[in-house]
């Protein structure tokens, strides 16, 4: 039997990308028309994706706890849960969300286009209850000036940090996502000296080289997020996080994402940031930037929307 196929959670980092939060109303169409939109999903981004071959446009579905249940009452990934909000030195609230559409291309003509497409078949049976059109900040950076993505895992480790395998035979090829949207308080961020910001983030500002152990504090964020399972391998996540804002309205912030093949990695580096490590040794980036959304979904794969009836 070949390999399922899955949905492109390991496409290439975009200059463009928009993220979609959809929740789904009651009425008897609902779960008909979202099963219809599953299985028409690939043939949607074809055509779309295919009025420019060069905008790599890509697009993955992701479901919240609750929606899966209700659309797909069959068969459950043995992880599934929504998405568990954090007490710690800092908040992480969780939010409503019963479907993510993550549209990434070249051009945000294309992803624009793909979403209204899209909508054009749910707008009736959902509500979008977060939008957010992330753009690349120069070198890839976020808007606190920091480059974003570096340490993200490259070739076959990509696959092996993304993407369910034997563990739950099932869903093999499916993937899990969090999702959170940040603001950032950018004049206090922006006031600190840049050293004080590269102990906070762990690496170099303008080089981005990674802070030597005898210097990188223990509250560094690339310091907390740095995982590993029992055995010491390292436990990586694929973060493709955008940055966004509104200059009128003062908003700033990042748009976090991070695939993973356990929602449970994802967790552990949340509470080394939220918590602490040991707790009350806690991310200083948080002191600056606040969780506004949380969210968990679950990625089946291409194969399994495409057979939905
Ligand atoms: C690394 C920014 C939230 C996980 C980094 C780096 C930056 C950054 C600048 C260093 C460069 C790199 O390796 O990519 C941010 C910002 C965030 C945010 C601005 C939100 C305000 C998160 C969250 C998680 C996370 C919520 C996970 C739950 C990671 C990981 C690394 C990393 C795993 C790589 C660590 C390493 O192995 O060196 N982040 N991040 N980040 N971040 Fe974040």
């Amino acid at each position: 039997m070949s390999s399922p196929v899955p949905q492109p959670v390991a496409a290439p980092l975009s200059r463009a990308a928009i993220f979609l939060t959809l929740t789904l109303g009651d009425g008897p169409d609902v779960d008909k028309t979202v099963r219809a939109l599953c299985a028409d999903l690939s043939g949607i981004k074809r055509a779309v994706g295919f009025r420019d071959l060069h905008g790599a446009l890509s697009c993955v579905m992701g479901f919240g706890d609750a929606a899966w249940r209700r659309l797909f009452p069959d068969a459950t990934p043995k992880d599934l849960h929504a998405f568990r909000p954090i007490d710690g030195v800092h908040h992480a609230p969780a939010t409503p969300g019963d479907i993510l559409l993550h549209l990434r291309a070249t051009r945000m003509d294309l992803c624009f286009e793909i979403a209204a497409q899209l909508m054009e078949r749910l707008g009736g049976v959902s509500r979008v209850v977060d939008e957010v059109h992330g753009f690349k900040y120069f070198d890839d950076r976020d808007l606190i000036g920091f480059v974003d993505g570096t340490e993200n895992p490259t070739g076959p480790a990509i696959d092996a940090s993304v993407l369910i395998g034997n563990e739950d035979p099932g869903f093999a090829g499916g993937s899990w996502v969090i999702t959170q949207k940040y603001l950032h308080d950018l004049p206090a961020w922006n006031a600190l000296p840049v050293e004080t910001q590269e102990k906070i983030i762990g690496r170099r500002k303008l080089s981005d080289i990674e802070l030597l152990d005898d210097v990188k504090p223990s509250y560094a964020h690339n310091a907390l997020t740095s995982i590993s399972d029992e055995h010491g391998n390292p436990l990586q996540i694929l973060r493709d996080n955008m940055p966004f804002g509104e200059i009128g309205r003062g908003e700033f912030g990042t748009f976090f994402i991070g695939y993973a093949r356990a929602p449970g990695t994802i967790e552990r580096m949340l509470d080394n940031m939220f918590i602490g490590n040991p707790p009350g040794n806690h991310d200083r980036l948080l002191d600056f930037s606040r969780a506004v959304t949380g969210n968990l979904y679950f990625v089946p794969t291409a194969d399994f929307l495409d057979a939905v009836g």
